[in-house]
């Protein structure tokens, strides 16, 4: 019996194994009608997510011809690190030039990068390789603490929950995405400046103390933040997840 259903189980796993492996080779492709001569961002590139979650916005890709004009009917395919998902994984260019595509991150933490490709008339290969960023837990939380305290005044822009006090600091900080400046800072004088303050580092006291607001956990979160999205990465960043 236990021989039998063994049996049963091993044809069932190798019937299985071999439609997926079918589908995933020769995954019938929508036929081009036309073939460009680039393939540009247009948005979706250097967003952040958590691991194995969805980006906040689609990635958008375009085709252009020699003169930069956008073209209908390319065949554009995305692809990227297992565990990457696209929604849908391949499409023809719009009349627009444009294709769309949902991308859902792995489950490790880190940098993902992205390669949209299409061909032009002579089959040569066309790629537009983009990066995104997946946040882990500790990041994540970091990323929390950010938008509720830091934001404010480290990022000019303002949103409709958050007006910006960027404007008005005599001295300016830095978004925390600029990696030549915050790269240069150690963990421990991130910790000093954070934790007491601008002063800790010579630095102007517009930069408040948060030490009796966060903890030592709340502080360790937002340097795993600002190490995860600095541009240039950091050293610490961590590896980046590209295709096999
Ligand atoms: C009220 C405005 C304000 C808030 C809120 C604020 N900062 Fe700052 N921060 C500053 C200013 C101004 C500087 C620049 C000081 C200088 O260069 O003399 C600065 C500098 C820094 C620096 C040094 C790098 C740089 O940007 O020059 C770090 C790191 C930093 N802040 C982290 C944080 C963190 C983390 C938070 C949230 C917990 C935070 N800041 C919240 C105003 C602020």
């Amino acid at each position: 019996m236990i021989r039998y259903g063994s049996a049963v189980s091993a044809f069932v796993l190798t019937v299985l194994a071999a439609s997926c492996s079918h589908k995933g080779e020769s995954a019938i492709l929508p036929k081009p009608t036309a073939f460009g001569a680039a393939v540009v961002e247009s948005s979706g590139g250097k967003q952040l997510a958590q691991t194995g979650s969805l980006l906040p916005q689609p990635v958008v890709v375009q085709v252009n011809d020699e003169q930069g004009a956008a073209v209908t009917g390319a065949l554009v395919e995305f692809a990227a690190a297992p565990g990457v998902g696209f929604d849908p994984p391949d499409g023809l260019t719009d009349s627009s030039g444009q294709v769309t595509t949902n991308v859902s991150l792995a489950g490790m933490a880190g940098r993902y990068q992205i390669t949209a490709f299409t061909f032009d008339k002579s089959h040569k290969r066309l790629e537009l390789k983009l990066e995104e960023i997946a946040l882990g837990y500790q990041e994540t939380l970091g990323r929390r603490l950010n938008d509720q305290y830091c934001d404010r005044c480290h990022n000019s822009e303002s949103t409709v929950e958050r007006v910006s006090n960027y404007d008005n600091l005599e001295v300016k900080p830095h978004p925390f995405t600029e990696g030549d400046t915050l790269n240069k800072i150690s963990n421990t004088d991130l910790t000093a400046i954070i934790t007491n303050g601008g002063p800790a580092l010579q630095k102007s006291a517009l930069m408040p103390a948060w030490g009796n607001t966060l903890s030592k956990t709340d502080i360790q979160a937002l340097i795993a933040y600002i190490r995860a999205v600095s541009d240039p990465p950091s050293r610490s960043a961590g590896p980046t997840y590209a295709r096999r």
